[in-house]
Protein backbone atom coordinates (compact mmCIF):
# COMPACT_ATOMS: atom_id res chain seq x y z
CA UNK A 1 0.00 0.00 0.00
CA UNK A 2 1.12 3.69 -0.35
CA UNK A 3 1.87 5.74 3.19
CA UNK A 4 3.53 8.93 4.44
CA UNK A 5 6.34 7.39 6.35
CA UNK A 6 8.19 9.61 8.91
CA UNK A 7 11.91 8.97 8.30
CA UNK A 8 13.58 11.69 10.37
CA UNK A 9 12.42 14.76 11.98
CA UNK A 10 12.42 18.07 10.93
CA UNK A 11 11.53 19.60 7.75
CA UNK A 12 9.00 18.55 5.50
CA UNK A 13 11.42 16.37 3.17
CA UNK A 14 11.73 13.99 5.89
CA UNK A 15 8.15 12.52 4.72
CA UNK A 16 8.21 10.91 2.19
CA UNK A 17 4.95 8.86 -0.16
CA UNK A 18 6.30 5.14 -0.56
CA UNK A 19 5.28 1.96 -1.09
CA UNK A 20 5.16 -0.08 2.03
CA UNK A 21 3.36 -3.98 3.49
CA UNK A 22 -0.20 -3.18 4.41
CA UNK A 23 -0.32 -3.56 7.90
CA UNK A 24 -1.97 -6.50 10.17
CA UNK A 25 -4.58 -6.52 13.39
CA UNK A 26 -3.53 -7.52 16.37
CA UNK A 27 -6.16 -9.66 18.19
CA UNK A 28 -8.46 -6.42 18.81
CA UNK A 29 -7.73 -4.72 15.77
CA UNK A 30 -9.85 -3.93 13.04
CA UNK A 31 -8.09 -3.14 9.27
CA UNK A 32 -9.64 -0.29 7.70
CA UNK A 33 -9.22 0.48 3.93
CA UNK A 34 -9.38 4.41 3.80
CA UNK A 35 -11.12 6.74 2.14
CA UNK A 36 -10.33 9.79 3.92
CA UNK A 37 -7.40 11.39 6.58
CA UNK A 38 -8.09 14.50 8.42
CA UNK A 39 -5.32 16.56 9.23
CA UNK A 40 -3.82 18.54 12.23
CA UNK A 41 -1.15 20.49 13.67
CA UNK A 42 -0.01 17.35 15.41
CA UNK A 43 0.94 16.07 12.33
CA UNK A 44 3.43 18.86 11.64
CA UNK A 45 4.56 18.89 15.56
CA UNK A 46 5.40 15.20 15.44
CA UNK A 47 7.04 15.41 12.27
CA UNK A 48 8.97 18.84 13.45
CA UNK A 49 10.36 16.30 16.60
CA UNK A 50 8.32 18.23 19.08
CA UNK A 51 6.92 16.09 20.65
CA UNK A 52 9.87 13.51 20.93
CA UNK A 53 9.40 14.09 24.75
CA UNK A 54 6.18 12.55 24.96
CA UNK A 55 6.32 10.04 21.88
CA UNK A 56 8.90 8.45 21.29
CA UNK A 57 8.05 5.49 18.32
CA UNK A 58 10.72 3.86 16.28
CA UNK A 59 10.99 5.50 12.90
CA UNK A 60 10.13 4.79 9.78
CA UNK A 61 6.77 5.56 11.41
CA UNK A 62 3.62 6.37 9.02
CA UNK A 63 2.10 9.57 10.32
CA UNK A 64 -1.50 10.59 10.54
CA UNK A 65 -3.91 10.42 13.97
CA UNK A 66 -7.57 10.55 12.45
CA UNK A 67 -9.46 8.81 9.32
CA UNK A 68 -12.70 7.67 8.12
CA UNK A 69 -13.01 4.56 5.70
CA UNK A 70 -14.40 1.29 5.51
CA UNK A 71 -13.30 -1.94 7.70
CA UNK A 72 -11.88 -4.59 5.85
CA UNK A 73 -10.39 -7.62 8.08
CA UNK A 74 -10.85 -7.36 11.91
CA UNK A 75 -8.72 -9.30 14.30
CA UNK A 76 -9.73 -12.50 16.42
CA UNK A 77 -11.08 -10.62 19.59
CA UNK A 78 -12.89 -8.12 18.19
CA UNK A 79 -16.49 -8.27 19.40
CA UNK A 80 -18.53 -4.73 17.86
CA UNK A 81 -17.09 -4.58 14.60
CA UNK A 82 -17.49 -6.39 11.06
CA UNK A 83 -16.00 -6.23 7.66
CA UNK A 84 -18.02 -3.74 5.85
CA UNK A 85 -18.92 -1.38 8.58
CA UNK A 86 -17.81 2.50 7.70
CA UNK A 87 -15.90 4.02 10.70
CA UNK A 88 -14.06 7.20 11.61
CA UNK A 89 -11.61 6.92 14.72
CA UNK A 90 -8.50 9.05 15.72
CA UNK A 91 -6.13 6.56 16.08
CA UNK A 92 -3.97 5.61 19.49
CA UNK A 93 -1.43 9.08 19.46
CA UNK A 94 1.28 6.32 19.95
CA UNK A 95 0.35 4.22 16.82
CA UNK A 96 -0.36 6.94 13.71
CA UNK A 97 -0.73 5.06 10.41
CA UNK A 98 -3.61 7.51 9.09
CA UNK A 99 -1.58 8.91 6.16
CA UNK A 100 -2.02 5.56 4.21
CA UNK A 101 -4.41 3.70 2.45
CA UNK A 102 -4.97 1.18 5.08
CA UNK A 103 -4.51 1.46 8.83
CA UNK A 104 -4.55 -0.51 11.95
CA UNK A 105 -6.04 0.10 14.94
CA UNK A 106 -8.12 -0.53 18.13
CA UNK A 107 -11.72 -1.36 17.86
CA UNK A 108 -12.24 0.56 20.88
CA UNK A 109 -10.93 3.78 18.72
CA UNK A 110 -13.38 3.57 16.39
CA UNK A 111 -17.24 4.37 15.87
CA UNK A 112 -19.41 3.70 12.86
CA UNK A 113 -19.59 7.00 11.25
CA UNK A 114 -22.52 9.52 11.38
CA UNK A 115 -25.40 8.35 8.45
CA UNK A 116 -25.31 12.10 7.51
CA UNK A 117 -21.58 12.51 6.84
CA UNK A 118 -19.53 10.90 3.96
CA UNK A 119 -16.17 10.21 4.57
CA UNK A 120 -14.59 13.15 3.72
CA UNK A 121 -16.32 15.06 6.30
CA UNK A 122 -16.20 11.97 8.91
CA UNK A 123 -12.25 11.95 8.59
CA UNK A 124 -12.60 15.60 9.91
CA UNK A 125 -14.51 15.11 12.87
CA UNK A 126 -12.81 12.65 15.41
CA UNK A 127 -9.04 14.64 16.91
CA UNK A 128 -10.52 17.90 16.75
CA UNK A 129 -14.21 16.91 17.97
CA UNK A 130 -13.10 14.70 20.55
CA UNK A 131 -10.63 17.25 21.66
CA UNK A 132 -13.72 19.93 21.92
CA UNK A 133 -15.83 17.50 24.11
CA UNK A 134 -13.12 17.12 26.51
CA UNK A 135 -12.15 20.35 27.14
CA UNK A 136 -15.67 21.29 27.39
CA UNK A 137 -17.52 18.83 29.09
CA UNK A 138 -15.36 16.31 30.43
CA UNK A 139 -12.36 19.24 32.09
CA UNK A 140 -14.32 22.03 32.74
CA UNK A 141 -18.00 20.75 33.20
CA UNK A 142 -19.54 23.85 31.43
CA UNK A 143 -23.02 24.37 32.30
CA UNK A 144 -26.51 25.80 30.82
CA UNK A 145 -25.85 29.87 31.00
CA UNK A 146 -21.90 30.06 32.01
CA UNK A 147 -19.86 32.85 29.96
CA UNK A 148 -17.03 30.67 28.00
CA UNK A 149 -14.20 32.06 26.07
CA UNK A 150 -12.47 30.48 23.30
CA UNK A 151 -9.24 31.33 21.59
CA UNK A 152 -9.01 30.16 18.40
CA UNK A 153 -12.53 30.01 17.76
CA UNK A 154 -12.03 29.95 13.62
CA UNK A 155 -9.73 26.94 13.83
CA UNK A 156 -10.24 22.80 13.34
CA UNK A 157 -11.04 22.43 17.43
CA UNK A 158 -12.07 25.80 17.63
CA UNK A 159 -15.61 25.11 15.44
CA UNK A 160 -16.31 22.32 17.11
CA UNK A 161 -15.44 23.83 20.25
CA UNK A 162 -18.27 26.98 19.68
CA UNK A 163 -20.88 24.42 18.55
CA UNK A 164 -20.47 22.24 21.66
CA UNK A 165 -20.47 24.76 24.23
CA UNK A 166 -23.67 26.05 22.53
CA UNK A 167 -24.98 22.69 22.65
CA UNK A 168 -23.79 22.87 26.62
CA UNK A 169 -25.73 25.77 27.26
CA UNK A 170 -22.80 28.62 27.69
CA UNK A 171 -22.98 31.95 26.37
CA UNK A 172 -19.93 31.76 24.16
CA UNK A 173 -16.86 34.44 23.35
CA UNK A 174 -14.33 33.72 20.74
CA UNK A 175 -11.26 35.06 19.70
CA UNK A 176 -10.61 35.49 15.91
CA UNK A 177 -9.01 37.62 13.00
CA UNK A 178 -12.00 39.06 10.57
CA UNK A 179 -10.89 36.58 8.49
CA UNK A 180 -12.68 34.22 10.66
CA UNK A 181 -15.35 36.57 12.36
CA UNK A 182 -18.44 35.45 10.01
CA UNK A 183 -17.47 31.59 10.24
CA UNK A 184 -17.10 31.92 14.07
CA UNK A 185 -20.48 33.93 13.95
CA UNK A 186 -22.10 31.66 11.59
CA UNK A 187 -21.51 28.84 14.01
CA UNK A 188 -23.55 30.07 17.15
CA UNK A 189 -20.51 32.11 18.72
CA UNK A 190 -21.98 35.03 20.73
CA UNK A 191 -19.26 37.98 20.67
CA UNK A 192 -16.10 37.96 18.83
CA UNK A 193 -12.65 39.17 20.23
CA UNK A 194 -10.57 40.73 17.03
CA UNK A 195 -7.17 39.33 18.39
CA UNK A 196 -5.41 41.08 15.63
CA UNK A 197 -6.72 44.37 16.86
CA UNK A 198 -7.89 44.14 20.53
CA UNK A 199 -5.72 42.89 23.76
CA UNK A 200 -7.91 40.14 25.40
CA UNK A 201 -6.93 40.70 28.73
CA UNK A 202 -8.06 44.37 28.43
CA UNK A 203 -11.47 43.33 26.99
CA UNK A 204 -13.46 43.47 30.78
CA UNK A 205 -14.89 40.20 30.38
CA UNK A 206 -15.61 38.29 33.25
CA UNK A 207 -15.80 34.30 32.38
CA UNK A 208 -16.73 31.61 34.51
CA UNK A 209 -14.74 28.78 31.97
CA UNK A 210 -11.92 29.44 29.83
CA UNK A 211 -10.80 26.65 26.30
CA UNK A 212 -7.40 27.68 25.27
CA UNK A 213 -6.71 26.56 21.77
CA UNK A 214 -3.67 29.32 20.90
CA UNK A 215 -0.80 29.14 23.40
CA UNK A 216 2.02 31.34 23.61
CA UNK A 217 1.12 34.41 25.12
CA UNK A 218 -2.71 33.33 24.93
CA UNK A 219 -2.83 31.76 28.05
CA UNK A 220 -1.64 34.49 30.44
CA UNK A 221 -4.21 36.97 28.31
CA UNK A 222 -7.07 34.67 29.21
CA UNK A 223 -5.90 34.73 32.92
CA UNK A 224 -6.94 38.74 33.14
CA UNK A 225 -10.48 38.08 32.44
CA UNK A 226 -11.87 34.87 33.96
CA UNK A 227 -13.34 35.41 37.56
CA UNK A 228 -12.25 34.02 40.49
CA UNK A 229 -12.85 30.38 41.05
CA UNK A 230 -12.65 29.57 37.39
CA UNK A 231 -10.63 27.57 35.29
CA UNK A 232 -8.96 27.54 31.97
CA UNK A 233 -8.20 24.00 29.95
CA UNK A 234 -5.40 24.87 27.54
CA UNK A 235 -4.84 22.32 24.60
CA UNK A 236 -1.75 24.48 23.46
CA UNK A 237 -0.38 26.25 26.33
CA UNK A 238 2.08 24.68 28.55
CA UNK A 239 2.36 21.02 30.12
CA UNK A 240 1.76 20.72 33.81
CA UNK A 241 2.12 17.26 36.08
CA UNK A 242 -1.90 16.58 35.47
CA UNK A 243 -0.80 15.99 31.68
CA UNK A 244 1.82 13.53 32.06
CA UNK A 245 -0.29 11.83 35.58
CA UNK A 246 -4.02 11.66 33.84
CA UNK A 247 -3.57 11.93 30.18
CA UNK A 248 -0.11 10.07 29.60
CA UNK A 249 -0.60 7.01 31.74
CA UNK A 250 1.16 8.22 34.96
CA UNK A 251 4.43 9.29 34.30
CA UNK A 252 6.55 10.74 37.18
CA UNK A 253 9.24 12.05 35.50
CA UNK A 254 7.67 13.77 33.18
CA UNK A 255 5.30 15.07 35.49
CA UNK A 256 8.41 16.49 37.51
CA UNK A 257 9.54 18.19 33.93
CA UNK A 258 5.97 19.35 33.37
CA UNK A 259 5.66 20.69 36.80
CA UNK A 260 8.66 23.06 36.50
CA UNK A 261 7.94 24.45 33.01
CA UNK A 262 4.89 25.06 34.07
CA UNK A 263 5.57 27.44 37.23
CA UNK A 264 5.31 30.54 35.71
CA UNK A 265 1.56 29.49 33.76
CA UNK A 266 0.53 28.34 37.35
CA UNK A 267 1.98 31.16 39.20
CA UNK A 268 0.31 33.60 37.25
CA UNK A 269 -3.18 31.16 37.72
CA UNK A 270 -2.87 31.02 41.43
CA UNK A 271 -2.52 34.86 41.68
CA UNK A 272 -5.70 35.23 39.41
CA UNK A 273 -7.46 32.80 41.83
CA UNK A 274 -7.91 30.66 38.70
CA UNK A 275 -6.54 26.88 37.82
CA UNK A 276 -4.74 25.87 35.00
CA UNK A 277 -4.74 22.57 33.19
CA UNK A 278 -3.17 21.56 30.04
CA UNK A 279 -5.08 19.04 28.84
CA UNK A 280 -3.55 15.46 26.50
CA UNK A 281 -6.80 14.56 24.66
CA UNK A 282 -7.08 10.50 24.06
CA UNK A 283 -8.78 8.49 21.21
CA UNK A 284 -12.50 7.29 22.48
CA UNK A 285 -14.87 5.32 20.25
CA UNK A 286 -17.83 5.85 22.70
CA UNK A 287 -17.15 9.88 22.56
CA UNK A 288 -17.08 9.07 19.14
CA UNK A 289 -20.26 8.05 19.59
CA UNK A 290 -21.96 10.83 21.12
CA UNK A 291 -20.46 13.14 18.85
CA UNK A 292 -22.09 11.21 15.76
CA UNK A 293 -25.54 11.58 17.26
CA UNK A 294 -24.88 14.95 17.84
CA UNK A 295 -23.86 15.27 13.71
CA UNK A 296 -27.04 13.34 13.04
CA UNK A 297 -29.26 15.66 14.86
CA UNK A 298 -27.82 18.86 13.14
CA UNK A 299 -26.42 19.98 16.51
CA UNK A 300 -22.54 19.30 14.69
CA UNK A 301 -22.01 20.97 11.98
CA UNK A 302 -18.30 19.54 10.21
CA UNK A 303 -16.48 22.85 8.56
CA UNK A 304 -13.84 21.94 6.35
CA UNK A 305 -11.33 24.47 4.59
CA UNK A 306 -9.91 22.31 2.06
CA UNK A 307 -9.67 19.09 0.95
CA UNK A 308 -6.65 17.79 -1.04
CA UNK A 309 -6.14 14.02 -2.81
CA UNK A 310 -3.77 11.75 -0.83
CA UNK A 311 -0.87 12.19 -3.25
CA UNK A 312 -0.28 16.23 -2.11
CA UNK A 313 -0.69 15.11 1.64
CA UNK A 314 2.51 17.17 2.20
CA UNK A 315 0.85 20.31 0.46
CA UNK A 316 -2.08 19.39 2.76
CA UNK A 317 0.45 19.62 5.63
CA UNK A 318 2.32 22.87 5.04
CA UNK A 319 -1.57 24.69 4.61
CA UNK A 320 -2.30 23.19 8.07
CA UNK A 321 1.52 24.30 9.18
CA UNK A 322 0.53 27.78 7.84
CA UNK A 323 -1.98 28.52 11.15
CA UNK A 324 -4.43 29.77 9.18
CA UNK A 325 -6.97 27.20 8.29
CA UNK A 326 -11.01 27.97 8.80
CA UNK A 327 -12.39 24.58 10.03
CA UNK A 328 -10.47 21.51 8.97
CA UNK A 329 -8.30 20.31 6.18
CA UNK A 330 -9.41 16.17 4.85
CA UNK A 331 -7.32 14.53 2.10
CA UNK A 332 -9.19 11.82 0.25
CA UNK A 333 -8.08 8.86 -1.44
CA UNK A 334 -9.58 8.38 -4.62
N1 LIG B 1 -3.44 18.92 23.51
C1 LIG B 1 -4.19 18.28 22.62
O1 LIG B 1 -4.65 17.16 22.85
C2 LIG B 1 -4.49 18.95 21.30
C3 LIG B 1 -5.49 18.45 20.46
C4 LIG B 1 -5.78 19.15 19.29
C5 LIG B 1 -5.07 20.29 18.95
N2 LIG B 1 -4.09 20.72 19.79
C6 LIG B 1 -3.35 21.97 19.51
O2 LIG B 1 -4.30 23.03 19.58
C7 LIG B 1 -3.97 24.05 18.67
C8 LIG B 1 -5.17 24.35 17.79
O3 LIG B 1 -5.44 23.25 16.96
P1 LIG B 1 -6.34 23.43 15.67
O4 LIG B 1 -6.48 22.12 15.01
O5 LIG B 1 -7.58 24.19 16.01
O6 LIG B 1 -5.38 24.41 14.81
P2 LIG B 1 -5.66 25.14 13.44
O7 LIG B 1 -6.87 24.62 12.78
O8 LIG B 1 -4.39 25.13 12.68
O9 LIG B 1 -5.94 26.67 13.91
C9 LIG B 1 -5.89 27.65 12.94
C10 LIG B 1 -6.77 28.81 13.36
O10 LIG B 1 -6.18 29.50 14.48
C11 LIG B 1 -6.48 30.88 14.34
N3 LIG B 1 -5.48 31.67 15.06
C12 LIG B 1 -4.15 31.72 14.82
N4 LIG B 1 -3.55 32.53 15.74
C13 LIG B 1 -4.54 32.98 16.56
C14 LIG B 1 -4.58 33.83 17.69
N5 LIG B 1 -3.46 34.38 18.19
N6 LIG B 1 -5.76 34.03 18.30
C15 LIG B 1 -6.91 33.50 17.82
N7 LIG B 1 -6.95 32.69 16.73
C16 LIG B 1 -5.77 32.42 16.11
C17 LIG B 1 -6.41 31.13 12.85
O11 LIG B 1 -7.21 32.23 12.55
P3 LIG B 1 -6.70 33.39 11.53
O12 LIG B 1 -6.21 32.68 10.31
O13 LIG B 1 -7.93 34.19 11.27
O14 LIG B 1 -5.61 34.09 12.25
C18 LIG B 1 -6.95 29.82 12.25
O15 LIG B 1 -8.32 29.91 11.94
C19 LIG B 1 -2.73 23.55 17.92
O16 LIG B 1 -1.59 24.08 18.56
C20 LIG B 1 -2.77 22.05 18.12
O17 LIG B 1 -1.49 21.43 18.06
C21 LIG B 1 -3.77 20.08 20.94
Amino acid sequence: MRAYVLKHYGGPEGLQLMDVPAPTPRPRDILVELRAAGLNPVDYKFRQGKLRAILRPKLPFVLGNELAGEVIAVGSDVKRRRVGDRVFARVARDRGGAFAEQACLDEDHAALMPRNLDFTAAAAVPLAGLTALQALRDELGVKPGQRVLISGGAGGVGTFAIQIAKWLGAHVTTTASTLGEALVRSLGCDEVIDYTTQDISKTGGRFDAGCELIGGKTPEQMLEIMRPGTKIVSIAGVPEAQTAIKDLGGRRALAVVFWIISYGIRWRAGRAGVSYRYLFMHASGSELVELAELIEQGKLKVIIDKIYPFAKSSEALAYVEGGHAKGKVVVTMS
